[in-house]
């Protein structure tokens, strides 16, 4: 690969693939490398489309992120000019029935990562332009009540094994530059939504469910506030972030669009009832089902994005109600994929998942 190389963690994943998509084709310069271990979230046949140019510019490598004699191959091989590292367990309730997994990959992964990352910037001929983006969450901050946004200053205060094992992987980061100088970036996001998402998130679980007309389980009272970011937006605001950030600092990035679940559902339940050609005394709403909450169920998310705003002149360019829409029409318009991601661990997910809590 030539110098202009880039390594991407977790490209497999769902942010991961859509960020490893846009950047081939915003930054024809660019090559790319996707290390991944194609846990469930993984799948390699999202880059099948790439046309040829793209193709070229792109390489994926099944591997872990704690694997040391594997990161140190990639980076002596590519001399790497950045790492974007999305790689990682990122679904809140299997933190909640598995969190050791969460350790391994979050922890240890960016731990190892780093390691590596930092032995190769030491001995790098170009030092200087050298960058480490870890893409982070907004659930680092905890809960917030009716009132009130996260700024970078927030303390963190992390609720889920999730979210535990990113706050530990962000001081890890936040270390790296404040001891041993490594140029690092830290981004916090709020919830994405778009094309290739595993369907156990709330969006697309919705959507699949509307579609096949199954329950539709809302945790608690479905009142819990999420600041809902299109992936294309969070996209463009990493490569922002990675070209023009400051090493060292963290940028909070959101969408600026707080909604109730409840509310995100029965959008849903309208745009696909549409679609769908099924009448007002049929609506898809009946299908919702009041379930037993998540454990420690943060309340509220909602981020300040000023600094990014004002620092690199990034914002939302997608608007809510128009981005779902286009979410909504990317599943309906790939049901191969949806039956591609889920096999009989999906399924026996959503058993252990569902079947445990108590319907209303
Ligand atoms: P995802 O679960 O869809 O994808 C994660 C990817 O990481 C998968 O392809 C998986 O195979 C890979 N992976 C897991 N463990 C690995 C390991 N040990 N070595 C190599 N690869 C491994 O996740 P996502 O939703 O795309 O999230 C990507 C990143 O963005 C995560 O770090 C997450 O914390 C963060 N984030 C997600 C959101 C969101 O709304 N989804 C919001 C903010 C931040
Ligand atoms: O805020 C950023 C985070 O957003 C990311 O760091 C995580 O990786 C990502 O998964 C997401 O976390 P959430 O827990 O907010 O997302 P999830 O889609 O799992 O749930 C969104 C809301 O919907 C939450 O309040 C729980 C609720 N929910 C979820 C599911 C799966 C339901 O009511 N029913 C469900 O079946």
């Amino acid at each position: 690969m030539p110098t202009n190389t880039i390594l991407v963690t977790g490209g497999a994943g769902f942010i991961g693939t859509n960020f490893i998509r846009n950047t081939l084709s915003k930054r024809p310069d660019l090559y790319i490398v996707n290390l991944d271990a194609l846990t469930y979230a993984g799948n390699p046949g999202n880059f099948n489309d790439l046309d040829a140019a793209m193709a070229k510019r792109y390489k994926f490598v099944h591997g872990d992120i704690r694997d040391t004699g594997l990161l140190q191959k990639l980076f002596k091989e590519n001399k790497f000019k950045s790492v974007v590292h999305f790689a990682a367990e990122s679904h809140v309730d299997r933190s909640i029935h598995g969190p050791e997994a969460f350790l391994e990959a979050n922890v240890e992964g960016t731990f190892r990562l780093l390691e590596a990352a930092g032995k190769y910037w030491e001995t790098s001929e170009k030092p200087e332009v050298f960058r480490f983006l870890h893409v982070s969450t907004d659930e680092v901050y905890g809960s917030l009540e009716a009132e009130g946004y996260f700024t970078e200053k927030t303390p963190y205060d992390p609720s889920s094994p999730y979210s535990a094992s990113k706050a530990a992987s962000d001081h890890f980061v936040r270390a790296y530059f404040r001891t041993y100088g490594l140029p690092t970036l830290i981004t916090n996001c709020s919830n994405n939504y778009g094309p290739y998402q595993f369907p156990e998130k709330l969006i697309p679980l919705m959507i699949l469910n509307i579609i096949e007309e199954k329950p539709l389980p809302l945790y608690g009272d479905g009142k819990n506030v999420r600041d809902w970011l299109y992936v294309a937006d969070h996209c463009d605001a990493l490569i922002r972030v990675l070209e023009k950030g400051k090493p060292g600092e963290t940028y909070n990035i959101g969408g600026g669009a707080e909604m109730k679940n409840i509310e995100i559902v029965h959008g849903l339940c309208d745009l696909l009832d549409a679609r769908l050609n099924r009448s007002v005394n049929d609506s898809s709403r009946g299908l919702i089902n009041f379930v037993e909450d998540r454990l420690g169920h943060d309340r509220r998310y909602a981020i300040d994005a000023t600094k990014i705003r004002k620092e690199l002149d990034w914002q939302p360019k997608y608007r809510f109600e128009d981005a779902l829409e286009k979410t909504v029409d990317w599943y309906m318009n790939n049901m191969e994929w949806i039956d591609s991601v889920r096999s009989g661990e999906y399924r026996k997910w959503i058993e252990l998942n569902y079947q445990s809590r108590k319907k209303e």
